[in-house]
C-alpha cells in the first residue's frame, strides 16, 4: 500500500489459448450523460466520494453492467432506486461501466482516477485440463475445515521455508475472495462479477464465468451431484445460491431466492455438511434505512439449510424471534417498524457430533428490543431449531449515517459491534470443546458448546465500528490468534484523515494476540508494526496516499509454526504461534506486479476481509480489498501466490 516491477510468471510462457476480455474504449454516449445527471443526484452522495462501506464510483467501474441494474432493481440499492425506470437504470450502469474508461492520466488531487481498459486483464486460458485429485494439503473451505479452524495441518511447505516465499505469479481481479485450493486447482469470485477456476501452481485460466453475482469464497465438496465427482458452491448477493461442478464450470442447480427481503444478501460462505448446505442471510439495511422515507427496517438475520442435492429449501431460521411490527411514525412521517438485525455475513460453523450449526450475528438496526443480534445462535442440522441463543451486547441499535442525527436513527444509537467472524468449534486438551467467537468490539469470547453458556470473555483490542476482531480468527491445536483492526481509532496517526476524536474511542491496539482457547488468557501479543506504506494505485480517495493504516482486520490463517496475517497498510507477515515474533515480512504494495492476465505494473493496496490460503506448499492472499475501511482500494486488485523462492 511503492516501486520496482516485480516479473511474475510470464503469461506467455504458458503457451495457452488466449480469451480477450477487455473492455473497448468507450466516448461518452447520451445514454451515459444521462446516467451522470441521475447518478449525481441520487447515488452520488454515498459514492462519490465513497462513503462507509459503499464502492467508490471507480470501484463501481469494474462491475458488470448487469450487476448494477440488478442491484437497484431487486438488490440492496433498490430503496435507493425507487421511481427510476429500467432506461433510468441503463443510463446509470452504461455511465458507471463505460463513461469512465480511458487513459490513466495523473488525476488532479480529488479527482477519481479512472480504471484503465489495460487493468481489466486478459484471461490466459490452461492448455490442459487436469482432473481435480484430492490432497491432504487441500484449503477447501473458507474456515477449512467444518469447525472454521483455519488451520492448515499439511501445508506442503516447512515453518523454517517460510521465510523464503516469494511471489510465484499474481492475478488483477476488482475485489476477489479468499481463494480456495484442491491439489492445482484454485477458485475464486470477484466483484466485476467473474467466477474463476485457475491453476493454482501457474494462474492460467481453466474456465471462467461471467455474470456471477457472487463475493462468497467458493466452497468445493467431493460429491455425485457432479459428473466430475467435485461440486462447487457459491451464494449470490441476489439470494440465490448456485452449485456447479468444479471441473467443467458446468451449472449443476440453481436455487430459488431464499429471501424475498431486496437489501438481504449472501455475503458469508455456505458450509456443507452431510447431505446439506447451510447458507447465511446478511443485509445492506443499515445504508438503506439513511433515507427518511425508508419504513426502517425490516431484514432478519437467517440460516438457510438446503438440500445439497437440488437447492431445495429445508429450512429456514430466524434469528430474531421477535414478531416484526410498526412502531412509530419518524419525524418525515414514515411508519417505522421492528425488531430487526442479526445480519449473518460470515459463514456457518457446523458440529457434527451434536447435530448443531453456529452462527454469529450482527447488530439491531432499530430500538426495539430483540435477543438475536450480536450473538452466537446454534441451531439444530435437521429441523432448524434454535437449541440456544447467547447475546453479548444488548440494545447495540445502529444503522449508518447516525452521527447525522437521521429521522430513521434509533435511540440511543448503538457501538456497532457486530459478530463477523465465523465461530470456531476448537477441541481442547481435556477433551472438551468449546465455541469461540471474536466481536467488533474487540472482545473474544469461549461458550460452552451444549449450552451456550459464556466460560470466559477477554478483552484483546479497544473496538470500533470496523473492528476489534473484524473478519475472522484462526487456531492451531493449541492456540487462538486474534488479529485486531481498531481501524478507527487509528485514523488519528493518518495525515489527512478525518478526526474522530467525537467518537471517543480508546487507543488502538492492533496486532496479534495469541490466546489459551481454555481460558481466555491472553500468551503473547505482536503490536502491528509501524511500517512504511504508500499504496501506489489507489484511485478512491484524496488523501489516498497518506491514509495507510496498520489495523490488521484480515483474518489470519495457521499451518505448523506459522500464521499468516495482514494489516490494512498492505504488509503481509507470518508470526511464530508459540512466542508472536515475527518470522517474514512482506509489503504487497512496496512493488507492482506484471500479472498472468496481461496487466503491467498491477498496485497491490490493503489486505483485509477473508485472508490467505495455504496449500500445496503455496500461500495466496488478496491484496487491494476496497473494504469497509474504504482504503487502500485501487478498484482492480491482485491475488498474490508465494512460493518458497517463488519456485
Ligand atoms: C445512502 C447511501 C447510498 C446511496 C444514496 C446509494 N448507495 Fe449504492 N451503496 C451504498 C452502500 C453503503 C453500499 C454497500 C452495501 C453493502 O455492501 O452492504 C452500496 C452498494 C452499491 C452497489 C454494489 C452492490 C453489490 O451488490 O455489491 C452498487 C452497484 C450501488 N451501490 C449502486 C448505487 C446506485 C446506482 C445508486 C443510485 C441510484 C446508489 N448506489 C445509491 C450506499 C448508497
Amino acid at each position: 500500500m511503492r516501486v520496482g516491477v516485480l516479473t511474475a510468471f510470464a503469461a506467455g510462457a504458458i503457451g495457452a489459448a488466449v480469451l480477450a476480455v477487455s473492455s473497448p474504449v468507450v466516448a461518452q454516449t447520451p445514454a451515459s450523460a444521462i446516467g451522470e445527471t441521475i447518478f449525481n443526484a441520487r447515488c452520488k452522495s454515498c459514492h462519490e466520494p465513497a462513503m462507509d462501506r459503499a464502492p467508490s464510483r471507480v470501484a463501481l467501474s469494474a462491475y458488470g453492467a448487469a450487476q448494477i441494474v440488478q442491484a437497484m432493481t431487486n438488490g440492496v440499492m433498490s430503496p435507493m432506486a425507487q421511481g427510476l425506470s429500467q432506461s433510468d437504470k441503463d443510463a446509470v450502469a452504461a455511465y458507471l461501466t463505460t463513461a469512465q474508461v480511458g487513459p490513466d492520466a495523473h488525476p488532479a488531487p480529488g479527482a477519481a482516477r479512472p480504471i484503465p481498459a489495460a487493468a481489466r486483464g486478459v484471461d490466459v486460458m490452461c492448455a490442459t485440463n487436469p482432473p481435480i485429485h484430492e490432497t491432504p494439503t487441500d484449503w477447501r473451505s473458507v474456515g477449512l475445515d467444518a469447525n472454521s479452524s483455519r488451520y492448515q495441518p499439511n501445508p506442503g511447505l516447512k515453518a523454517a521455508d517460510v521465510s523464503k516465499l516469494q511471489v510465484k505469479w499474481s492475478f488483477a481481479m476488482s475485489g476477489g475472495s479468499m481463494p480456495t485450493v484442491i491439489g492445482d486447482w484454485l477458485f475464486i469470485t470477484n466483484r466485476s462479477g467473474k467466477f474463476y477456476a485457475l491453476d493454482a501452481k501457474t494462474g492460467c485460466v481453466q474456465w471462467v464465468l461471467e455474470g456471477v453475482g457472487a463475493r462468497t469464497t467458493p466452497a468445493i465438496v467431493k460429491s455425485s451431484i457432479s459428473p466430475s465427482g467435485w461440486a462447487t458452491f457459491i451464494g449470490e448477493r441476489t439470494r440465490t445460491v448456485r452449485a456447479f461442478d468444479a471441473q467443467s464450470g458446468k451449472e449443476i442447480w440453481k436455487s430459488a431466492q431464499i429471501e424475498t427481503n431486496p437489501v438481504a444478501g449472501i455475503t458469508g460462505t455456505a458450509v456443507v455438511s452431510g447431505d446439506q448446505l447451510f447458507v447465511p442471510l446478511t443485509s445492506g439495511e443499515e445504508p438503506a434505512a439513511r433515507q427518511p422515507n425508508y419504513p426502517c427496517c425490516s431484514f432478519r438475520g437467517s440460516l438457510v439449510a438446503l438440500d445439497l442435492a437440488t437447492g431445495k429449501t429445508q429450512w429456514k431460521t430466524f434469528v430474531v424471534t421477535e414478531p416484526l411490527h410498526p412502531t412509530h411514525k419518524n419525524s418525515a412521517g414514515t411508519m417505522m417498524q421492528g425488531p430487526a438485525g442479526g445480519a449473518i455475513w460470515s459463514a456457518p460453523t457446523a458440529d457434527l457430533k451434536r447435530g448443531l450449526v453456529y452462527v454469529a450475528t450482527g447488530d439491531s438496526y432499530t430500538d426495539e428490543p430483540t435477543t438475536g443480534a450480536d450473538a452466537i445462535v446454534a441451531i439444530e442440522m435437521k429441523t432448524g431449531k434454535i437449541r440456544w441463543s447467547t447475546q453479548v451486547t444488548e440494545k447495540d441499535n445502529f444503522i449508518m449515517g447516525c452521527e447525522d442525527k437521521l429521522p430513521n436513527c434509533p435511540t440511543p444509537v448503538g457501538p456497532d459491534y457486530d459478530f463477523g467472524a465465523s465461530p470456531i468449534l476448537f477441541s481442547l486438551a481435556n477433551g472438551k470443546q468449546i465455541v469461540l467467537a471474536g466481536q467488533k468490539s474487540g472482545i473474544a469470547y469461549g461458550m460452552d458448546p451444549d449450552t451456550g453458556k459464556l466460560i470466559w470473555k477477554t478483552a484483546v483490542g479497544s473496538g470500533s465500528a470496523l473492528g476489534g476482531i473484524e473478519w475472522g480468527m484462526a487456531t492451531d491445536r493449541k492456540r487462538l490468534f486474534v488479529a485486531i483492526s481498531d481501524v478507527i481509532n487509528l485514523f488519528d496517526e493518518v495525515p489527512g484523515l478525518p478526526p474522530v476524536t467525537a467518537d471517543k474511542l480508546a487507543p488502538g491496539k492492533p496486532g496479534l494476540y495469541g490466546l489459551d482457547p481454555a481460558t481466555g488468557k491472553v500468551l503473547w501479543s505482536t503490536p502491528a508494526p509501524k511500517a512504511p506504506c504508500h499504496y501506489a494505485g489507489d484511485r478512491s480517495r484524496d488523501y489516498a496516499k497518506g491514509a495507510c493504516i496498520r489495523a490488521q482486520s484480515a483474518a489470519p490463517s495457521a499451518m505448523p509454526g506459522a500464521v499468516f496475517s495482514g494489516t490494512v497498510d498492505g504488509w503481509f507477515r507470518a508470526y511464530d504461534p508459540a512466542s508472536g515474533k515475527i518470522i517474514w515480512s512482506f509489503s504487497t504494495t512496496a512493488q507492482t506486479y506484471n500479472t498472468v492476465n496481461q496487466v503491467k505494473a498491477q498496485p497491490g493496496g490493503s489486505i483485509d476481509g477473508m485472508g490467505p490460503a495455504i496449500a500445496g506448499g503455496m500461500v495466496y492472499t488478496m491484496s487491494g480489498f476496497q473494504g469497509a475501511a474504504n482504503t487502500g482500494g485501487n478498484a482492480v486488485n491482485v491475488l498474490l501466490a508465494f512460493s518458497v523462492d517463488g519456485k
